[in-house]
């Protein structure tokens, strides 16, 4: 476990404090006397009260186990009841048909878990069993099969493993993970080790499920994507570099997906940007998460090859009608973000210039801008979540080697950073990466290769005490 999560002292002081110094514009007062720390130029610049602001006016001061759960402020009367129907939504239990409950009815026949919330716990993130007895909860597994050069859903299993059902029908099976260690040393000699994680499926019988592409994910945090929906495509395109023409040794590109209409436009939600928008992702998980139709995805989970999955009754066409689906997405969209904490400390302000320097940033990217949006406090954001929403070939070591969409089995979305380093209170757990193989914040950073290797690197290069400041940096956020 990674132990650096010192308490720190007065969050609700420093918040204080980020006001009182954006009232009187940055001033040496407002740096707390921090003559070592060396803020990148970029930040520089800015207040502390716009550092610690990480989603704009979408930004919550709650750095509890209730941070990811909070409305954007300023929502109307009408907007905060929409957000709690949302909420009680997202939260609920969904029961197998026919109930005399009708409006949440439909669970399965093949399901992952009966609640969003049971994956996204409190809207945070989900982590890999802790050991085969463990309940899998928030890790789900995505499938496929190659056919003439592309991948398509297996046969069978369709295009998610379904570990659970209702009654009288079979789940697909269940998930076996082992790990094995693979030790490393930092150059100032401090020794870390990798859990490197090995995946087996098993079927209901307890064989092993050969020949078929796997992806296990972890449930990420939802707050904040009414947020990243809303950075207008063309500021994402106009930072990709597929042909790495600076020079950089990165080369991030846009994952380009078919949208509802049939056109073209940037996916931004899922580890691999495959998914456009909040409501095609809600919906998307409603279906092979829960097994709940719903009018975007009016089809059971079921394959043509499972008999009984598709003798079920429904529990309506479409389960979850298109005021529920409007509402959960409602509901999604405006989950505030959490403030910084510690922002002008000496600490964060060095860790900070670190993650610039060693070329994090590159692809974490700081600053971003919303565009319109009918929210008060989703719209015209300056907003500092810390990804650029490109895909980036991460090596071999994180890849999964199963394409999903346009996206190969070594690209990955850079991760929003911003709230990652309240997961341990919000969750209760450091598992970081897509399916949750890190167990803390440096072996996150570790794991990078591909596009990210220089980088990772000039971290494992760090003095100690540079180290130590950006992984403060990081809990900061
Ligand atoms: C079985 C666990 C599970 C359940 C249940 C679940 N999710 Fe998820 N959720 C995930 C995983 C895993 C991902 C990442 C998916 C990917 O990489 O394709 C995700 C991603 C998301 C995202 C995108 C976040 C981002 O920044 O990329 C949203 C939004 C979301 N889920 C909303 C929901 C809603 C709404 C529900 C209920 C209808 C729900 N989820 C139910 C596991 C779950
Ligand atoms: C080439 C682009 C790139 C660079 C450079 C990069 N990252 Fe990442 N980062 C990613 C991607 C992509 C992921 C998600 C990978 C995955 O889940 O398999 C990620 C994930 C992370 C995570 C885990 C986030 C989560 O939600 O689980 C942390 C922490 C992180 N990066 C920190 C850093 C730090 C610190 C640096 C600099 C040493 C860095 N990154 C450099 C692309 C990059």
């Amino acid at each position: 476990m990674d132990n650096r999560f010192r308490s720190t002292p007065g969050p609700v002081t420093r918040w204080a404090l980020a006001v009182a110094c954006a009232v009187v514009a940055v001033t040496a007062g407002c740096s707390q006397g921090s003559e070592e720390a060396r803020p990148s130029p970029t930040t520089e610049t800015l207040t502390s009260e716009q550092l610690a602001r990480s989603g704009g006016a979408a930004t919550v001061f709650n750095d509890g186990a209730g941070a990811f759960e909070q409305p954007v402020p300023g929502l109307t009367g009408e907007e905060r009841r929409r957000f709690a129907v949302g909420n009680s939504l997202f939260n609920r239990n969904w029961v197998t048909a026919p109930a005399s409950t009708t409006g949440r009815d439909g669970l399965g026949p093949i399901f992952n878990a009966q609640s969003c919330s049971s994956c996204h716990f409190r809207d945070g993130r989900g982590q890999p069993p802790a050991d085969v007895d463990d309940p899998v909860r928030g890790l789900l597994v995505r499938l496929s099969v190659m056919e003439d050069g592309e991948p398509v859903p297996h046969p069978e299993l369709g295009d998610q493993f379904q570990d659970r059902s209702v009654r009288g029908v079979d789940p697909e099976g269940s998930v076996r993970i082992s790990t094995t260690e693979e030790p490393g040393t930092f150059v100032d000699g401090t020794r870390y080790s990798l859990a490197v994680p090995t995946y087996e499926l098993v079927d209901p019988t307890g064989k092993v499920i050969e020949d078929i592409m796997i992806s296990p994910r972890v449930a990420p945090g939802v707050f904040g994507t009414g947020l990243l929906e809303g950075i207008p495509q063309e500021d994402l395109s106009a930072a990709e570099d597929p042909d790495d023409a600076d020079g950089d040794g990165i080369s991030g590109r846009v994952h380009w997906v078919t949208g509802a209409d049939g056109e073209k436009v940037v996916g931004r939600f899922g580890w691999k940007a495959a998914v456009p928008t909040v409501e095609a992702q809600g919906s998307g998980a409603f279906n092979g998460d829960m097994g709940l139709t719903s009018t975007l995805n009016p089809d059971q989970p079921c394959t043509s090859a499972q008999a009984e999955c598709n003798a079920q009754p429904n529990g309506g066409e479409p389960e979850v009608d298109d005021d529920q689906m409007a509402t959960v997405t409602f509901y999604t969209r405006t989950l505030a973000v959490p403030a910084r904490r510690a922002v002008r400390e000496a600490d964060t302000d060095r860790g900070e210039a670190a993650f610039g320097r060693i070329g994090c940033s590159s692809c974490h990217t700081p600053q971003q801008r919303t565009g319109p949006d009918p929210v008060a406090a989703l719209s015209e954001q300056t907003i500092r979540p810390y990804t650029d929403l490109l895909l980036h070939d991460m090596g071999p070591a994180l890849a999964d080697d199963r394409p999903d969409r346009d996206a190969s089995g070594r690209e990955w979305r850079t991760a929003p950073l911003w709230g990652v380093g309240l997961v341990p209170t919000v969750n209760d757990h450091t598992r970081y990466l897509h399916d949750g193989r890190a167990r803390n914040l440096t072996e996150a950073v570790m794991w990078h290769g591909g596009e990210a290797q220089a980088a990772r690197d000039r971290f494992a290069k760090l003095s100690t005490a540079d180290r130590r400041a950006l992984l403060s940096f990081l809990e900061s956020l």
